[in-house]
This record gives structure tokens, sequence and C-alpha cells, in this order.
């Protein structure tokens, strides 16, 4: 009875931190074929430096939480940052230049 009882309270606070160390809402870039945002999709949530492939330009998405990422026209996040995003959704369905992301985690 006592060892079942402890069992149960262990289990619920196990339970509890697996639920609170799941990121649950990660930073995330999605990208689309297109045109607009359909057709096939490439997501991109790694920490750092993304190059976004050349064939998922029709649309994007990018969902963050904490630090605003970045979206660069170059390869491998370098140069000037082209855009800093502000809010915690962005989306536009239509194409876009640039070629890699910036995430930080
Ligand atoms: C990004 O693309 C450039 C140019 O194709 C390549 O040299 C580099 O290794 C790529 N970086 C990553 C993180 O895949």
């Amino acid at each position: 009875m006592e060892t079942k009882h402890l069992a149960y309270v262990m289990f619920v606070l196990v339970s509890l931190f697996l639920a609170m160390a799941q990121p649950s809402q990660a930073s995330y870039f999605s990208a689309w074929v297109g045109p607009g945002c359909n057709n096939h999709n490439a997501r991109y949530n790694k920490c750092g430096c993304s190059n976004i492939s050349h064939n998922v330009h029709g649309g994007y998405e990018f969902v963050y939480q904490g630090q605003a990422p970045t979206a660069y026209n170059t390869n491998n996040c370098k140069g000037v940052a082209q855009t800093r995003f502000s809010s915690n959704v962005n989306q536009a369905c239509s194409n876009f230049a640039w070629k890699s992301v910036f995430i930080q985690c």
C-alpha cells in the first residue's frame, strides 16, 4: 500500500518533469515550394544558421520564442541581416529571397 502510493507519486512527478522539459513551442522556420503556403514544406528548427533549400521559396512561416531570429539573403548567414523578426508569428505566403535563417536558442 505504502509502496504503491510512493510509486504513484514518483510517476506523477516524473510525468510533470517530462512535460516541462519538452519544448512545447520551439522556434521554427517553415518554407513552402508554393505558389503560396502550399505543396512541399521544409521546416528548419535547429539552433544557429540554416540554409533554406533553394526549392522552397514560395511562402514561409516563422514562429519563435525568445530572441528574434534573423534572415539573410546570403548562404550561411553571412553579411548583414536582411530581416529581423519582431512579432512571434510571421507568415507570408508569397515568394521571398532569403537564403538562410539564424535561430537563437
Ligand atoms: C550553406 O550553403 C553553402 C553554399 O552552398 C555551403 O557552403 C554551406 O556548407 C551550407 N551550410 C550549411 C549549414 O548547410
